[in-house]
């Protein structure tokens, strides 16, 4: 049987388990307006702080720095808690070696090939950051920023408003754009993100969240044994420096095929051309329902050990999933141990990497006057 959240909870106290074990940290009560702490200083004297918010059974622990989810707490089946998100327990470790971890990714989530483009005509060379490429953003994208933070509390709702704007150039984008990253946990433990953005100027603009996801725990070992479902029938296979070639290939009958429910480790060994650029899964799933005007579920995560499960809505038309191909052993976690390859995965909603260079791909073009809107829900259970 699977058990939502609200079962769990109501369970719980049944049973009579305490507040404390349930809810209730000492930096965020259930339902309460978010709490702010210290986390850290940057080099150039810039306070870094933690907000804490809790709701619905969930705790989560964002960063005014990248809008970075450093902390995801979530009940397993026995309501045993334990963070499924990877990360640092320092600012340092994030600004000199995150590799993305839980951070708000922009303007550009996925790469652009050779970080060129051209709009209207005009040509962009915008910071190339990853061989020849220009990946999530450049050099210091959205993850590197300190960004503001609103706390609110609406109705059952618990939130936070993150604002960064990006002035025209930077990382050669054209246009000032001006973000708003809502965070929203909702009464029944769910993570909703709504990403807003406005231009002064025609640019590209792409973004999304770069979370580590290991639902037994940061830290446990590897995600191989985790089961995955996306609701893809094609995907859009790249070059060796993970530029997409244009194709939508068929996942019919490859490692790729993820319709229904499989192990992450099943066929990650096939030796599949693309695995083998790839060093595993990193590659956008072109996800059937495309384009939609509200969130569609497009893919479910569940941990057979512990029983928790993470399920995603999205209105983009693409999944990236990556599993942790690139890590190697030399970063230690928020629980103090190394992370290894496999030892979480990310599945970023997103457009397809390298849009503004295939014309036949939905476009990432926002112009003044319009507002980019998207948005992602994650819905837990055990
Ligand atoms: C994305 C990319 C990967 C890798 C990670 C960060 O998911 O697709 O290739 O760069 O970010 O290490």
């Amino acid at each position: 049987m699977e058990l939502n959240r609200r079962t769990v909870i109501a369970g719980a106290a049944a049973a009579g388990i305490a507040a404390t074990t349930l809810g209730g940290t000492a930096e965020a009560a259930s339902g309460r307006k978010p709490v702010r702490k210290l986390f850290g200083t940057l080099a150039d004297g810039t306070k870094v702080y933690r907000w804490s918010l809790e709701n619905g059974g969930t705790r989560l622990k964002v960063l005014s720095y990248g809008g970075i989810v450093q902390s995801l707490e979530l009940p397993d089946r026995h309501c045993r808690y334990a963070n499924v998100v990877a990360g640092f327990d320092n600012v340092a470790d994030y600004v000199a070696k995150s590799p993305y971890f839980g951070a708000l990714i922009g303007r550009y989530g996925n790469r652009i090939g050779k970080g060129r483009f051209t709009l209207d005509g005009t040509a962009y060379q915008l910071s190339v950051n990853d061989g020849d490429n220009s990946l999530h953003g450049g050099a210091q994208g959205f993850d590197k920023h300190v960004w503001d933070v609103e706390p609110f509390v609406k109705g059952s709702d618990v939130g936070l408003h993150l604002h960064y704007t990006s002035v025209d150039g930077e990382m050669g984008y054209p246009g000032t754009l001006r973000t708003t990253v809502t965070y929203t946990l909702t009464r029944h433990g769910d993570w909703r993100i709504d990403y807003a953005a406005t231009t002064d100027k025609a640019t590209v603009v792409n973004l999304t969240s770069h979370v580590y996801w290991n639902l037994a725990g940061e830290g446990s070992g590897t995600i191989e044994d985790h089961e995955l479902t996306i609701a893809a029938s094609r995907y859009t296979p790249t070059d060796s420096g993970l530029i997409p070639t244009g194709e939508l290939a068929g996942v019919a009958g490859t490692p790729f095929d993820f319709r229904h429910a499989k192990p992450v480790g099943r066929d990650i060994r096939a030796g599949h051309e693309q695995q083998v650029l790839a060093k595993g899964y990193d590659h956008n799933w072109v996800l059937d329902k495309g384009i939609t005007a509200r969130p569609e579920h497009v893919a479910t995560l569940r941990d057979p050990r512990s029983g928790r499960t993470l399920k995603i809505a999205t209105d983009q038309p693409g999944l990236q999933f990556y599993s942790g191909n690139f890590l190697d052993g030399t970063l230690t976690g928020t629980g103090g141990r190394t992370y290894r390859q496999g030892d979480a995965l990310c599945l970023e909603t997103q457009h397809f990497p390298d849009s503004p260079n295939h014309a036949n791909f939905p476009s990432t073009v926002l112009r003044p006057g319009r507002t980019y809107r998207t948005s992602t829900l994650h819905t837990f259970g055990a």
